[in-house]
């Protein structure tokens, strides 16, 4: 599915709920802007790791993650306000916007696999505002400075596979000054948990077999090539010399770990 025909199909499903100035300015940005094309899925969340499978990990989630999930929601719950033009990078099938739609003002969530933000429109019940597109979060089709919180949790900053500079710099770009960004990775205290969680999601075979000698704390490396990586807190503190800014590191339920990048004027 390319990217117009997919915007154009979602949009055209949440299509009622568009009659915001910032969402509508927002949505002409999306159409009109050609040089973003659909990139190369990664080939996990396009075949094994999207939609329904996606949700199994989820669901497969011992208690101890369970309770770690929760902390992140609540947290990026906490951070957006009731106006707030919301936008999550890798939302998957919608898990998280369907647990802040109540919270927030208007909610965009990107992914690049449209498996799951197909699965996102039955999955999300909300009254609010949520529009979603098939995009990647390294080459946004939305105009500058338009949202007030870009939020990229779950580690997504190791997840996607991408240059972490690229994805911080255009997740700013598209950040209003004076909005902020978030983004979240693993606790390395809640390492035996996570493998844990990921040995049960591999048992299950939502992903490879675990390569035992070659993981080791903060790396998964599955034997069908698949790498689960940590960004830890000097990694955000490097990242903040390069792009030039100040980053505020926070650790909750010691499971997450989250930057948060206040965008100047
Ligand atoms: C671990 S899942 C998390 C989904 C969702 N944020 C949640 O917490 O339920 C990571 C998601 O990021 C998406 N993804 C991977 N690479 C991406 C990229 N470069 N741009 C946008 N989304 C991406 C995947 O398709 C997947 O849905």
């Amino acid at each position: 599915m390319g990217l117009h025909r997919t915007n154009e199909f979602f949009q055209c499903l949440f299509g009622a709920v568009f009659h915001h100035r910032k969402i509508d300015s927002l949505i002409g940005s999306v159409a009109h802007n050609s040089r973003h094309g659909v990139l190369p899925v990664s080939e996990y969340y396009s075949t094994r790791l999207s939609a329904e499978q996606l949700e199994r990990c989820y669901k497969l989630a011992p208690p101890r993650i369970l309770r770690y999930l929760q902390a992140e929601l609540d947290f990026v719950a906490d951070q957006v306000g009731p106006f707030d033009l919301v936008l999550e990078l890798g939302c998957g099938y919608g898990r998280v916007l369907n647990r802040i739609c109540r919270e927030a003002g208007d909610l965009v969530g990107i992914d690049v696999s449209g498996e799951s933000l197909e699965y996102a429109v039955r999955y999300i019940d909300c009254n609010g505002s949520v529009q979603l597109s098939q995009m990647n979060a390294v080459s946004l089709a939305f105009d500058d400075d338009i949202f007030d919180v870009v939020f990229c949790i779950q580690n997504g900053i190791s997840a996607f596979g991408v240059d972490p500079t690229e994805l911080v710099r255009e997740s700013l770009r598209v950040t209003r000054p004076n909005g902020f960004c978030l983004f979240s990775s693993y606790s390395d205290k809640i390492w035996e948990e996570r493998l844990e969680w990921f040995s049960i999601q591999s048992e299950a075979g939502l992903v490879g077999e675990i390569d035992w000698t070659k993981t080791e704390k903060g790396l998964i490396v599955c034997k069908d090539g698949f790498t689960a990586t940590t960004f830890r807190e000097d990694d955000f503190r490097e990242l903040a010399i390069e792009l030039e800014f100040e980053a505020h590191l926070i650790e909750i339920d010691e499971s997450s770990l989250f930057c948060c990048i206040e965008k100047g004027t």
